[in-house]
């Protein structure tokens, strides 16, 4: 049965939604087990909601709607334990780099909210996170731009799915959770090295393993070129930023994790492309065995299809992948590299 927008949902009702799948089934244990807060977690008016949506360059398309389902104890008590709840598990690993259980995709029988729920989740929790950055001493110029990753993943919803949402709200905790800046034109993660990329860097020689502290460093869409100069600018701030803020964690190595850094592109892009360019700040530290063509085709061209005569051929690296797909299934590659001192 699907969840109508007025619905009046009891707390036992909207677990029944969310149990009837094993991801939600695990992650309705953990909510519970966390407890309710001991903070008061709240969400604003309608009138103060509008700017702050606009702060985070949410959409205009879908601030209607985000404005006229804003969930009230009142309006449904399902979703306001929800919401207590989701925002309850950040706020308690607020500024924490190993963050709480992942939020799952919510299932479609809550109705359009399961593609807009979480947004509520990140404005409940923006006094917690400013509070933080106020106590780590982060400025605006960062905390904004940081925290529009939110409105540029509803973008990136729309222009894969034609309808409003947001469908990675767990990247998005980094962001509300303390871990995440964006510096210029990249984003830094605090984050440690995995066990593999831990171990090829140890492998290579270099101090480092399994667990040490790394930034993970990753490019926003929506954002202009990656020349290399916005590139170093970035770089650059973030040895004086992580400095600065986190005095007490020492970041000399970056990691990325990306479909721009197969080395494949090369045979397509031209020496001088900003990509390839990006690719030579890193060192490979290994090839996953798995291929990803799903991948990359979402990110460069924001659908799911991989079939080669469905894709547009308007740049150089739209027909690049076309051609690669057409030539052999399978053969685009994700690839991680470690970045030998940012
Ligand atoms: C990263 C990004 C900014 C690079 O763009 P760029 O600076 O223009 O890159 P290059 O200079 O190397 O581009 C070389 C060619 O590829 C094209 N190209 C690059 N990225 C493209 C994209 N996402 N979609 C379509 N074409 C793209 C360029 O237009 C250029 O072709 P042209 O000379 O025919 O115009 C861009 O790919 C992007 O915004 N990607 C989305 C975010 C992303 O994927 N992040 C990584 C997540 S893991």
């Amino acid at each position: 049965m699907t969840l109508r927008r007025d619905a009046l949902l009891s707390v036992a009702e909207l677990k029944q939604h969310l149990v009837g799948d094993r991801t939600t089934a695990t992650w309705v244990e953990y909510l519970e087990s966390i407890g309710a807060p001991d903070i008061a977690i709240e969400l604003p008016s309608t009138d103060d909601l509008r700017p702050i949506l606009l702060d985070f360059a949410v959409p205009h398309e879908d601030i209607d709607f985000l404005l006229d389902s804003l969930p009230t104890m009142e309006r449904s008590e399902g979703l306001w334990w929800l919401l207590e709840r989701c925002a309850h598990s950040m706020v308690r690993e607020m500024g924490v780099i190993d963050g709480p259980l992942p939020f799952p995709p919510l299932p479609e029988s809550m109705g359009v909210l399961h593609r807009y729920f979480y947004v509520y989740v990140f404005v409940a929790v923006l006094p917690h996170v400013r509070e933080y950055y106020h106590a780590q001493g982060i400025p605006d110029q960062v905390s904004r731009p940081t925290l529009a990753d939110l409105g540029r993943n509803m973008a990136v919803h729309r222009r894969r799915f034609q309808v409003g949402g947001l469908d990675n709200a767990d990247w998005i905790t980094l962001h509300f959770r303390g871990a995440i800046y964006q510096l210029g034109r990249l984003q830094f993660e605090r984050s440690t090295l995995g066990n593999r990329t831990g171990k090829a860097v140890a492998e290579a020689g270099l101090p480092y393993a399994p667990g040490s502290p790394a930034l993970g460093v990753h490019v926003p869409a929506f954002y202009g070129p990656l020349t290399p100069q916005a590139c170093d600018a970035s770089f650059e701030r973030a040895g004086v930023f992580f400095a600065r803020h986190f005095p007490e964690e020492t970041y000399d190595i970056g990691v990325c994790h990306s479909w721009l850094l197969d080395d494949q592109l090369a045979q397509y892009l031209p020496p001088a492309a900003n990509i390839l360019h990006f690719q030579r700040r890193f060192q490979p530290a290994y090839r996953p065995a798995e291929p990803d063509d799903e991948g990359i085709v979402r990110f460069v061209f924001g659908r799911s299809t991989t079939v080669p005569d469905e894709l547009p051929r308007r740049t150089t690296l739209e027909r690049a992948i076309g051609d690669h797909l057409r030539a052999g299934p399978s053969l685009v590659w994700w690839h991680r590299a470690p970045a030998l001192k940012a």
